[in-house]
This record gives structure tokens, C-alpha cells and sequence, in this order.
């Protein structure tokens, strides 16, 4: 303990502990942002090292200027992180392999920032979270390639955490993804909010910020998402591989491509599983094309196809597994492109094999608001693999005046609940 508290206050970080000389001592570490200019690295390692365990941290207000990758291992703590862990946006650096950790199987992308452990809260407070200086990185990016794996890093990452608690925290202007739940179990994120919006006039109207979805789940078990506000250029939420037991409630979704499911189906030696999701009161909203010109879905389904074609994490595909027992409900459109899209084609050419990932047990309940286009429902399952039991119950999206609505559903076996022939063009009555 001595040792510990002489460490911790050579780095300038308050420790205190209580006198008593129980098993585990109460801990507190008090840290505030050095100033400008200066790295706050080694002060936040030292003090989630001194209080990650058993003990609580409080960051104080301001801008912490992280300047290399991190990893916290916390157990039985609390984090009160009331200001900003701000990524210094050197992109050359973080782009070397050496500097990032690779704990996320799929695609093989790159995190700055991993939590593990258990039994954790971290709460920013609404007054905290990530900074991630992500202008730099997509205007870098409008003069170079962007292939997943190449090394452009997730802002959090909770990476084989179990029992944790991410509360009222802000990610602004990830350069990536903003968050990844991997090889996790019981965790919850209430209050969440994201902001990637491009500020640089030169690409207005443009989307410059691809691939800064929301969250991306995978291999996780028991993931709550409550209460978030995204603004993003790609998937708000994206349920990829062996997600279950997945809830998310009261979620705004500000421009991109919606909820996704997948891509499903990568990785041929191994299948994909989704089971037991429920998504509910969700609202997903255009705003000015100016800041963000995507708003393409309300909820979609994309799978690579049956072939092989190329290697992750780039290319891939031929994977079986299956997406089983989802719920929608309370789902509020607001001039979405296509409200509900299914599609088993993702990478794929004319020739290939059709995909065998299956769908069954889908619930679509209380859809309203506006597309933009006449197509009310896209549901394109596999030939190979079909989808089963498609419930529809009160889904009223209006579609542009004076149109005819399309329902397109090829290979579903057990489709209820929609008022026009799906495969149909028709009016709604
Ligand atoms: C945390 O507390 C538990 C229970 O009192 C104790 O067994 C464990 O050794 C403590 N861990 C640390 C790192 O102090
Ligand atoms: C962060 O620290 C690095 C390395 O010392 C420094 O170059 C950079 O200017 C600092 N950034 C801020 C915003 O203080
Ligand atoms: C958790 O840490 C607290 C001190 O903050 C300690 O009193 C408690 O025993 C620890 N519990 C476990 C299960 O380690
Ligand atoms: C997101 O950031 C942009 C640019 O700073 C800002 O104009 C917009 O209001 C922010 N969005 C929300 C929902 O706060
Ligand atoms: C929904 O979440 C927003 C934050 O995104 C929050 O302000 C609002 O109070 C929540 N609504 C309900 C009904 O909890
Ligand atoms: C599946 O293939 C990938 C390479 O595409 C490899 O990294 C992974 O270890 C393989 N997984 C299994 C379970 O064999
Ligand atoms: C999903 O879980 C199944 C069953 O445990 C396993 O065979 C498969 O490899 C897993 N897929 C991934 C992507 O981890
Ligand atoms: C379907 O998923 C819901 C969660 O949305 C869960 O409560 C229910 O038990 C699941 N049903 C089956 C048959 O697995
Ligand atoms: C769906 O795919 C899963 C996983 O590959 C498989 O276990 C199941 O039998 C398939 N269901 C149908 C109806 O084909
Ligand atoms: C479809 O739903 C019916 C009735 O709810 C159920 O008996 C059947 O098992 C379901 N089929 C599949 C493939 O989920
Ligand atoms: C629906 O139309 C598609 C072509 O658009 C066709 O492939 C499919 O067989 C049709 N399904 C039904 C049930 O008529």
C-alpha cells in the first residue's frame, strides 16, 4: 500500500485509502488533466493500476491527452470519468500494428482503447468520455483506401468484460467504430451518445465518415443498450456473430445505414449465430444532407453469399449459421430510404452459391413514419436457406404520395400480418 500511494503521488494522482487493514481496502484515486501540451498517459495508467481493483477513480473535468494504446483491467470498480480521454490524432502512429491491440477477432480491427474484467461501472457523467479527434482521420481518409483490418481504431473497446456498466458517456468524432462489445457477458450501457459529424465544408454533402457505427456487438452474451443518441455515417447498432440475449431500448439513430444485422456469414470455417434480440422504441431520423446524406435504413439483414470469394478481413463468405427469434417494436421512421431490408448477397458475384445462414422468427410491431422511396419491405432470403415465420403487426410507413408501394419477399415460408400481397406492388389499403 505504502508503496503504492508513494508511486501514485510522485505521479501527481491523490490516493486515498482508508486506515483500516481489512482484505480490501476502499481505494480512491483523484487525477485532473495535467494541462496542454502535456501527455496524461502514464497519470491515468498509474491510477487505474492503483485503484482499478477493488477502488474507485475520479477523473476531474477537462481534456486527458492519451497518446498511446490502453488497457484497463478493471475488477469490482468504479470509474467517475468526469472528463474527456482525448486520442491524440497522430494517424501514422496509430496505424502501425505495433501500436494498437487486435483483441477483436472479426475483420481484425484495431482498438487504442480495451476495458476488461468484471463487475465494473464506469460512468462519464454526461460530462466525459472519449474525444477522438476523428476530423483529421476522415479527412485523411478521402485521399486514401479504407479496408476493414487496416488498422483505424474502435474508440472502446470492452473486450472478455463481464458484469460492467458504461453509463452516461460521450464519444465525439470517432475516427472508427465508436464502440465493440467482444467475448463479453452481462453488460450494460446506459446513456450513451455519439457524434460523428464532419465540420469541414470542403465535403459537405458528402458522407466522409463511414464505419463509425454506433456499436458493433460480437461473440456477447446479456448486451443492454439503453437511452443512446447516435449520429453516425454507417450502422447505428451492428449485431454481428454469435450475439444473444441482446435488448436495446429508447435508441435515436441520426443519419447513416440503421440497425444493422451482420455482415453474417465472413468467416467460412466458422458459423454465425444470432439469437434473442429485441430492439424497441427506436427513432431513426434524417438530418441536414449537408452533415450527413445517409439515411438508408430502418432496420436491415445482410449476409455474405455461399462462395468464397477472397480472404478476411476483406473479403470472405460461404459461412452457414442463423439469425433466430428477433423483435422490433415502436419503431418511428423519419425519411429513411428503405424502412426493412433483407439480403443474402453481401460481396458477392452473379455465379456464386447462394448463402445457407438461415432467418426464422422475426417481429416487426408498430412501424410508423415516412420513407422516401415506394419500396415498404426489401426481404430477399437465400434460395439455399429460406426464412421462416415473418410476423408483421401494425407497420404503417407512409411512402411518397401518389406511389404505388413494393413488397418484395422471395423464399420466406409464413409471412402474416402485412395489409398488400408482399411480392406485390400495390396500394396499401
Ligand atoms: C479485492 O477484495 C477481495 C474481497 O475482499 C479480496 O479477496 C481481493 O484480494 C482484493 N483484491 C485486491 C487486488 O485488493
Ligand atoms: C499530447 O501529448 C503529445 C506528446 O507529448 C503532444 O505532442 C501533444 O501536443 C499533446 N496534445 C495535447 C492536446 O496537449
Ligand atoms: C469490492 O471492493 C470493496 C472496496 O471498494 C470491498 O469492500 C469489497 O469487499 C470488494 N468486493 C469483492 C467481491 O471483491
Ligand atoms: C454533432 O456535432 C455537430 C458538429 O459539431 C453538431 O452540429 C451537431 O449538433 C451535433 N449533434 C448532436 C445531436 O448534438
Ligand atoms: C431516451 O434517451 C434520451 C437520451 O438519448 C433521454 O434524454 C431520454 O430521456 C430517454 N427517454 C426515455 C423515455 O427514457
Ligand atoms: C477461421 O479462419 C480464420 C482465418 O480466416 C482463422 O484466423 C481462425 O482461427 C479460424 N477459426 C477456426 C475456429 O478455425
Ligand atoms: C459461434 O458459436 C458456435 C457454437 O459455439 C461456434 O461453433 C462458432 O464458431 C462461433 N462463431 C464465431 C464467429 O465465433
Ligand atoms: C426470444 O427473445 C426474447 C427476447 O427478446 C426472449 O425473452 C424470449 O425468451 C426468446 N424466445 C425464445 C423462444 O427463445
Ligand atoms: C439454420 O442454421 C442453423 C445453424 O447452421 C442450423 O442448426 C439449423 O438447422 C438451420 N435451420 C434450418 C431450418 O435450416
Ligand atoms: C414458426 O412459428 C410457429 C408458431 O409460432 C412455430 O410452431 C414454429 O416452430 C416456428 N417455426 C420456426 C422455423 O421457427
Ligand atoms: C417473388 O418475386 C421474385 C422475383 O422478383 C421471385 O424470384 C419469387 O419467386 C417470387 N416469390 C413468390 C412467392 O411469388
Amino acid at each position: 500500500m505504502a508503496l503504492s500511494k508513494l508511486v501514485a503521488l510522485a505521479l501527481g494522482i491523490l490516493l486515498v485509502a482508508t486506515p483500516q487493514c481489512t482484505a480490501a481496502e476502499e481505494k480512491t484515486c483523484t487525477l485532473h488533466p495535467l494541462g496542454p501540451g502535456v501527455d496524461d498517459t502514464d497519470q491515468v495508467e498509474a491510477a487505474i493500476a492503483a485503484c482499478g481493483h477493488n477502488g474507485t477513480t475520479v477523473f476531474g473535468e477537462g481534456s486527458y491527452n492519451i497518446t498511446r494504446k490502453m488497457m484497463w483491467n478493471l475488477q469490482n470498480a468504479t470509474v467517475d470519468l468526469h472528463g474527456f480521454l482525448s486520442f491524440n490524432p497522430d494517424i501514422q502512429f496509430w496505424l502501425n500494428p505495433a501500436n494498437t491491440f487486435r483483441v477483436v477477432f472479426i475483420q481484425s480491427q484495431a482498438s487504442w482503447f480495451v476495458v476488461t474484467g468484471s463487475d465494473f461501472v464506469i460512468d462519464a457523467h454526461n460530462t466525459g468520455g472519449i474525444q477522438g479527434n476523428g476530423q483529421p482521420w476522415w479527412t485523411f481518409f478521402t485521399s486514401h483506401t479504407r479496408e476493414d483490418g487496416d488498422g483505424r481504431p474502435i474508440s472502446l473497446t470492452l473486450w472478455q468484460a463481464v458484469r460492467g456498466v458504461i453509463r452516461n458517456f460521450r464519444i465525439e468524432s470517432p475516427p472508427f467504430w465508436s464502440n465493440t462489445a467482444a467475448e463479453s457477458q452481462d453488460i450494460l450501457y446506459d446513456g450513451m451518445f455519439v457524434n460523428a459529424s464532419n465540420t469541414n465544408p470542403s465535403f459537405a454533402g458528402q458522407n466522409i465518415v463511414p464505419n463509425t457505427d454506433g456499436i458493433n456487438t460480437y461473440r456477447s452474451d446479456k448486451i443492454t443498450l439503453l437511452n443512446w443518441d447516435i449520429t453516425c455515417g454507417d450502422d447505428c447498432l451492428a449485431i454481428k456473430g454469435n450475439s444473444s440475449n441482446i435488448i436495446a431500448r429508447n435508441v435515436t439513430c441520426r443519419g447513416g445505414n440503421g440497425i444493422a444485422f451482420g455482415s453474417l456469414g465472413q468467416y467460412a470455417n466458422m458459423s454465425d449465430l444470432v439469437e434473442n434480440v429485441l430492439l424497441e422504441d427506436l427513432l431513426m431520423t434524417r438530418i441536414d444532407s449537408s452533415v450527413q446524406p445517409n439515411m438508408q435504413n430502418g432496420v436491415y439483414f445482410k449476409t455474405w453469399d455461399g462462395s468464397i470469394n477472397g480472404v478476411p478481413p476483406t473479403g470472405g463468405g460461404g459461412a452457414s449459421g442463423m439469425v433466430r427469434n428477433v423483435t422490433t417494436r415502436n419503431v418511428r421512421l423519419d425519411r429513411v430510404n428503405l424502412p426493412l431490408h433483407i439480403y443474402q448477397t453481401n460481396g458477392g458475384h452473379s455465379a456464386d452459391a447462394p448463402s445457407t445462414l438461415n432467418f426464422s422468427d422475426l417481429n416487426f410491431i408498430d412501424w410508423s413514419g415516412t420513407a422516401l422511396t415506394s419500396t415498404l419491405v426489401d426481404i430477399e432470403c437465400s434460395p439455399a436457406a429460406g426464412c421462416r415465420n415473418i410476423t408483421f403487426q401494425d407497420y404503417d410507413v407512409a411512402i411518397p404520395v401518389n406511389q404505388d408501394a413494393r413488397l418484395i419477399c422471395q423464399n420466406v415460408d409464413g409471412l402474416t400480418g402485412l395489409d398488400v400481397p408482399c411480392n406485390a406492388t400495390g396500394r396499401p389499403a
